[in-house]
């Protein structure tokens, strides 16, 4: 996969918890199966996993809250100021739990991607994070789920999709069991995706993305 003629594509991660994608991001970078580097990871919670990780890993973090500005333009111009600083090429929501406020979906447009849970469109938007997704897939009693990686618009969970893989739903899943089968495959599918741009191969048509051949 790694292709050494490329450039690391410049990452700024996205995370609010405990960071197991940023993680397999960070794991895929060491193995050289991802031309990424990760120039910052941001998070609303000054607590979380994700800031730690990028701590123990000596990658720049920064706890960036609402809570700390004035106006909500100083809190998107912070923002910005340290995505910009960074020379950020692609920005990574791992477990993002806050909108991105749309003056930074505009400034990166088609260059912030978001990862869920399900086979999007269905089981997502507002609401359906976490728990509640595999909740909502077993009550509805689908025999399939998955992840999706998609490109990040103005809503919740409705961009564009990038990467979708399935995996079975089994008849004694609980939400547990199901979301831990699924992250599994996030974590794999994750890095995939993120290398599809390091490479250059990924367009956008209104709502398709086109994955140019190697
Ligand atoms: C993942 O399940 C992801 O799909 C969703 O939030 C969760 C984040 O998990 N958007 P982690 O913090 O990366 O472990």
């Amino acid at each position: 996969m790694k292709n050494n003629n490329i450039e690391p594509i410049r990452l700024a991660v996205f995370a609010s918890g405990r960071g197991s994608n940023l993680e397999s991001i960070m794991n895929n970078i060491k193995a050289c199966r991802l031309d990424a580097k990760i120039v910052v990871v941001i998070s609303n919670n000054s607590k979380s996993g994700a800031l730690e990780l990028a701590v123990n890993n000596k990658v720049a973090a920064h706890h960036i809250s609402r809570l700390q500005f004035e106006t909500e333009e100083s809190y998107i111009n912070h923002l910005l100021e340290v995505l910009k600083k960074c020379d950020t090429q692609l920005v990574i929501l791992a477990g993002y739990m806050k909108k991105v406020p749309v003056k930074i979906i505009q400034t990166y447009k088609h260059r912030i991607l978001n990862i869920h849970p399900a086979l999007l469109p269905s089981f997502g938007g507002k609401g359906l994070y976490g728990k509640y997704v595999h909740e909502a897939v077993l009550e509805y009693g689908c025999k399939v789920s998955g992840a999706t990686v998609h490109i990040v618009d103005e809503e919740y969970d409705t961009g564009p999709p990038v990467y979708q893989q399935c995996v079975p739903v089994l008849n004694d899943d609980s939400p547990e069991t199901l979301a831990a089968r699924i992250l599994k495959v996030e974590h794999e599918i994750y890095p995939k995706a993120i290398q599809l741009f390091a490479e250059g191969r990924v367009t956008v048509h209104g709502r398709k993305t086109i994955i140019a051949n190697p």
